[in-house]
């Protein structure tokens, strides 16, 4: 007997137009599509083609048009400054107008790119919706990134103004912003016009005579602006992320697809209704954080949480209970590594039993595998559904999930479920023929991809096609590994790049290998991503010194590890690394970067058969040792 789950994938996949059209409803148009799907230049498909619209209306100005004014649209939620505050719909929309106002006055219009560079506080969501009310793209670069990498995006995006702030808080570290901002901007080939800058009470603002703007004294002068409509396929963001060297990838996505495929995940997938509190614990410099902490609760009517703390430190392990208990929050979304920093600190849950979480409902996961152990403990000590749920900054939203609106399938752990309507998900083999269930090959999705899905890379429509489009024709390459049982629930296994997933953070080990090779003692060097159980995986970097090097290896290491902080940033945990006097290399001289991960996470692996010379294998695994990993157990 089918059920509401299995007609909707049905319908999405034998008449998508249809599907897409349906779910379009619940948005409003300045002027209606011409076409659903638009595949006249494939393989760039476009959704709504022809339609007109405003994300920040829908966001925004329409919830309070129809009674929604009241409501609380954001609450923040700081415990690192001690700080809370909760912004109606209506006066999220008056900050909102104000701070478009501001970018106006600034020169900003139609298509011009906005960089954000903020920590965790509303005014970076602010900002976003200011950009889609002007249909401005923005830009937003996660603040735990050196600024190298921020200056590579300001390369990119060339945008016309910057927005950021005086300083990050890490726990009880403040972290000051406009060192970083000045030295990216210094770097970058390309300035902006403007800076404007939020001051914050924990460190006050030295703006730049003739950059910089007060952030606080151009809101008090600021003329509201009103929302300019754009076209459905006009860029709404870039949004850079890893890809397989230290230039990221800037992924584009549109405005009017975005919204119809968020709207429709939000009851569909989450099982949200318009007024409950939904908070996504992610940050804004990530695709949850702008799919799900700012855009999807929006679109929904929903109340969104923003969060400036840990699950841990601030001030303890009970931070989660607190804010889900005293907020009311129904459905918490975040990475597994946050339960397991959680479940390390407090094994029993006892900090449970100081609140009421009655109000909550669902907990769902993502960024990486939830491991079973990490499932299990949560659903015994919260006694919800837990979701894992798989998708990727370039997916926009989840790919597989339990539907939980539609209909609820019983979780197996290891799986994040079954692909979600919209998305026509297969296993392939290299020759790209579709594999029996039960076997691992290439996870791909059936072209045309559903709306919110990536539109193109930024300014790089081939480095799109070939990173994505081309090694399996008609299918987009999700560069995981994987498989689907007889069930269709899905087995997402490996990256089958060099991505590797650090705390729920998407990070390049070819980026990295990049840094260590600058240094002047490397004469060649390969990072891995090791079994880590806080964070799922960390890097972990091998350096062959050139000849000669007479400086201690200790000296070197911490030489490494300090540049890839100050060139990529802190947020890659990058804190070991050791010498050898050789790497493992096929006869056609490619790192066998694979083998050594294994020889680190003490898998069994088997002997490659091209390899060059096995016995280097052993003085790895010999120096894996001497840092603490790695026995091995080869077959
Ligand atoms: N600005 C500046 N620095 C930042 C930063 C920011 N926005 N975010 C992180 N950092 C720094 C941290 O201070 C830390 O620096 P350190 O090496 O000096 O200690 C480093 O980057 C790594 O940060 P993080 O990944 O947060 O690790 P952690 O050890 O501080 O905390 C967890 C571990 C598990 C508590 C933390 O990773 C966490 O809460 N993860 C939740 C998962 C998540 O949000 N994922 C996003 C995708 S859903
Ligand atoms: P990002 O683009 O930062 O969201 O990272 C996307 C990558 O994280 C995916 O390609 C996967 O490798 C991994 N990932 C995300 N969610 C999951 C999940 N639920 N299970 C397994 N891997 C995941």
């Amino acid at each position: 007997m089918s059920n509401p789950y299995e007609d909707a994938y049905q319908l999405s996949r034998d008449d998508p137009a249809a599907f897409w059209a349906a779910a379009a409803q619940d948005i409003d148009w300045i002027k209606p599509w011409d076409k659903v799907l638009d595949d006249t230049n494939k393989p760039f498909y476009r959704w709504f083609a022809g339609a007109q619209c405003n994300t920040c209306y829908n966001a925004l100005d329409r919830h309070v048009e129809r009674g929604r004014g009241e409501q609380a649209a954001l609450i923040y939620d700081s415990p690192v400054t001690g700080s809370q505050r909760t912004y109606s719909y209506a006066a999220l929309l008056d900050e909102v107008a104000r701070f478009a106002g501001v970018l106006k006055a600034q020169g900003v219009s139609k298509g011009d790119r906005v960089i954000i560079y903020m920590p965790m506080v509303p005014e970076a969501a602010i900002a976003m919706l200011a950009c889609a009310r002007l249909g401005a793209i923005h830009s937003v670069v996660f603040g735990g990134f050196a600024a190298n990498e921020l200056a590579v995006r300001i390369d990119d995006a060339e945008p016309k103004v910057i927005v950021s702030a005086t300083c990050g808080i890490e726990v009880n570290r403040v972290i000051p912003y406009l060192p970083l901002l000045n030295t990216a901007i210094e770097l970058a080939s390309h300035k902006p016009a403007a800076c404007v800058i939020l001051g914050r009470p924990e460190l006050a603002a030295e703006l730049m005579p003739g950059r910089d703007v007060d952030w606080a004294s151009a809101m008090a002068e600021a003329v509201p602006a009103d929302c300019v409509a754009v076209a459905a396929t006009d860029p709404l963001y870039i949004l850079y992320t890893s890809g397989t060297t230290g230039q990221p990838k800037g992924v584009v996505r549109d405005n009017g697809g975005h919204m119809v495929a968020l709207k429709w995940s939000m009851k569909n997938i989450y099982d949200a209704d318009p007024g409950d509190v939904y908070w996504a614990a992610s940050d804004v410099g990530w695709v949850v954080g702008h799919s799900y902490i700012v855009y999807a609760p929006l679109l929904h009517g929903c109340t969104t949480l923003l969060y400036e703390g840990k699950p841990v430190g601030t001030p303890d392990a009970g931070a989660f209970w607190r804010v889900i208990a005293e907020h009311k929050v129904k459905i918490l979304f975040t990475a597994p590594t946050a339960f397991r920093a959680i479940k390390r600190e407090d094994p029993s849950g006892a900090l449970l039993k100081d609140y009421d979480l009655s109000t909550f409902k669902l907990l769902f996961l993502a960024g990486e595998r939830t491991d079973p152990d990490t499932l299990h403990w949560a659903e015994d000590k919260l006694q919800v559904p837990v979701i894992d749920h798989w998708w990727q900054t370039e997916s926009g939203w989840p790919i597989a999930s339990n539907c939980m609106g539609l209909h609820v399938f019983d979780v197996r752990a290891g799986s994040p479920s079954k692909a979600v309507p919209g998305w026509d998900v297969r296993v392939l083999d290299e020759a790209c023929n579709e594999l029996p269930t039960g076997e691992i090959g290439a996870i791909s999705v059936k072209l045309p991809m559903p709306p919110s899905s990536l539109l193109t890379l930024w300014n790089a429509d081939e480095r799109y096609q070939q990173a994505y489009l081309e090694e399996y024709p008609g299918y987009y390459k999700t560069a995981d590994a994987g498989y689907m049982d007889d069930d269709g629930y899905l087995y997402i296994m490996a990256r089958t790049d060099d991505i590797i997933n650090v705390a729920g953070h998407r990070l390049s080990t070819g980026g990295m290998e990049e840094v260590l090779a600058g240094h002047p003692d490397v004469a060649e060097c390969a990072v891995i991503g090791v079994a880590d159980p806080l964070k799922g995986q960390v890097p972990f970097g091998f350096l062959i010194l050139n000849a000669g090097v007479t400086r201690t290896e200790e000296d070197i290491v911490r030489e490494v590890v300090q540049r890839v902080r100050d060139q990529i940033g802190p947020v890659a945990a990058f804190k070991q690394a050791v010498v050898v006097d050789r790497l493992p290399k096929t006869r056609s001289g490619k790192i066998l970067r694979a083998t050594m991960q294994k020889i680190a996470d003490r898998e069994t692996y088997k002997m490659p058969a091209t390899i060059d010379d096995p016995a280097i294998l052993d003085e790895i695994e010999v120096a894996l040792q001497s840092v603490g990993y790695g026995k091995n157990v080869s077959s």
